[in-house]
């Protein structure tokens, strides 16, 4: 939708009065939704896709679990986009593919995906069902063969109180797996027939077998499906693709690949050719600082708290001591300076051992004092107490 086409609806009251008394803006549209055109007409521009889906269309499938974009379970997919549809305007999707649980099944019948999930043990209640339903729907038309992680991570945003997202997850693999056993028994049928062909034309001695058209002739060209992520070695100039193992770089000449990389390539539909870059490529660097080599200096650009005081912390550029190496001694202790502990010994000194006996062994009997023969008839004074 245009900034025009935003800003009329901002002014449709104009052209669709409201009823009197009511000062909401309204508008009429039409929603394309899983492939049918349908009106809506008179509707308060701030209705979300959710609300209309449900009560203006009769579309139920989508749940309102908690209208605040917390739960997935209003689930639906805008121009491929998986989206809570509680948080999306419904005037804002009128020129946009809408996708609904509804039109995952046709004729009635349940999708793999949904047979997947009922078999599985994801549904009890059921009310995340629809949600979670076109989450894994939406996962995989982007990733066909999703690892545990990608899975959760695709499902994160869609909350089951009931049944937790084990059984969930094995639907999502048990799909992927029918999915790729199905394209599997295509191809090799497509090889057989075009074996028995070739073996039919040789028998009846035709110089030139007739040509059968391969599944890749009959394919119009698409765009590869890379791998959303991978690590390891791809062969020189080979990126990694969905289902196919590495696919020559020179099929793409914007990817140059340097043979062995960690790389992140989004899913479906990206071209690496539009963007020049891929697995093994460098960034040009526009744009890029490089982290500047340990012990550069750089010009302060911080912004100090007011009132910092700068004096403790080294001007900047100040070149640092460095940490002593280890084994370096610390310099010596200074010498008390003044106070009370100023005559003390060092720590260290030995005790010169007058009168001390050290602490007895665990378990040794006390000695008793030996009595001196002093008999003190009064408290005896200093002086008279030297002698003691
Ligand atoms: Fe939309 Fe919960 S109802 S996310
Ligand atoms: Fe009840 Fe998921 S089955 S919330």
């Amino acid at each position: 939708m245009t900034a025009e086409q935003i800003a009329d609806l901002t002014t449709a009251s104009t052209n669709h009065p409201a009823p009197s008394g009511d000062p909401r803006p309204t508008t009429s549209y039409v929603l394309r939704v899983n492939g049918f055109e349908r009106p809506v007409a008179d509707a308060w521009i701030g209705e979300s896709l959710l609300y209309v889906l449900r009560e203006r269309l009769g579309l139920a499938g989508a749940k309102n679990g908690c209208e605040q974009g917390e739960c997935g379970a209003c689930s639906v997919q805008v121009d491929g986009q998986l989206v809570a549809g509680c948080l999306v305007p419904a005037a804002l999707a009128a020129d946009c593919e809408i996708s609904t649980v509804e039109g995952l099944s046709a004729g009635g019948a349940a999708s793999d995906v949904q047979q997947a999930l009922a078999e599985s043990g994801a549904v009890q209640c059921g009310y995340c069902t629809p949600g979670m339903a076109m989450a894994v729907h939406d996962l995989l038309q982007r990733n066909h063969r999703p690892s545990e992680v990608e899975a959760r991570q695709a499902l994160c945003g869609n909350l089951c109180r009931c049944t937790g997202y084990r059984s969930a997850l094995a639907a999502v693999q048990t799909v992927a797996d029918q999915r790729a056993a199905t394209v599997l028994a295509a191809e090799q049928a497509a090889e057989q027939a075009a074996a028995e062909a070739a073996g039919a034309a040789a028998a009846e001695g035709s110089a030139e077998p007739a040509a059968v058209p391969t599944p890749a002739e009959e394919q119009p060209e698409e765009l590869p499906v890379y791998q959303d992520a991978w690590t390891g070695t791809a062969p020189a100039g080979e990126v990694p693709v969905f289902d196919e193992g590495w696919i020559s770089a020179d099929e793409h000449p914007g990817v140059t690949a340097a043979g062995t990389g960690v790389g992140v390539i989004p899913a479906q539909g990206y071209d690496p050719t539009a963007y020049g870059y891929g697995p093994g490529t460098s960034y040009d660097g526009a744009g890029y600082e490089p982290t500047p080599t340990h012990g550069t200096s750089a010009p302060f650009d911080g912004t100090p708290a007011p009132g910092t005081p700068y004096e403790p912390t080294p001007a900047h550029g100040t070149a640092y001591e460095g940490t002593p190496s280890h084994g370096t001694a610390y310099p010596a202790a200074p010498p008390y300076a003044a106070g009370p502990y100023a005559a003390a010994p060092y720590p260290g000194t030995a005790y010169e051992g007058i009168g001390y006996p050290g602490t007895p062994a665990h378990g040794v009997p006390a000695q008793p004092t030996p009595f001196d023969g002093t008999v003190y008839e009064t408290t005896p004074s200093p002086a008279e107490d030297d002698h003691a």
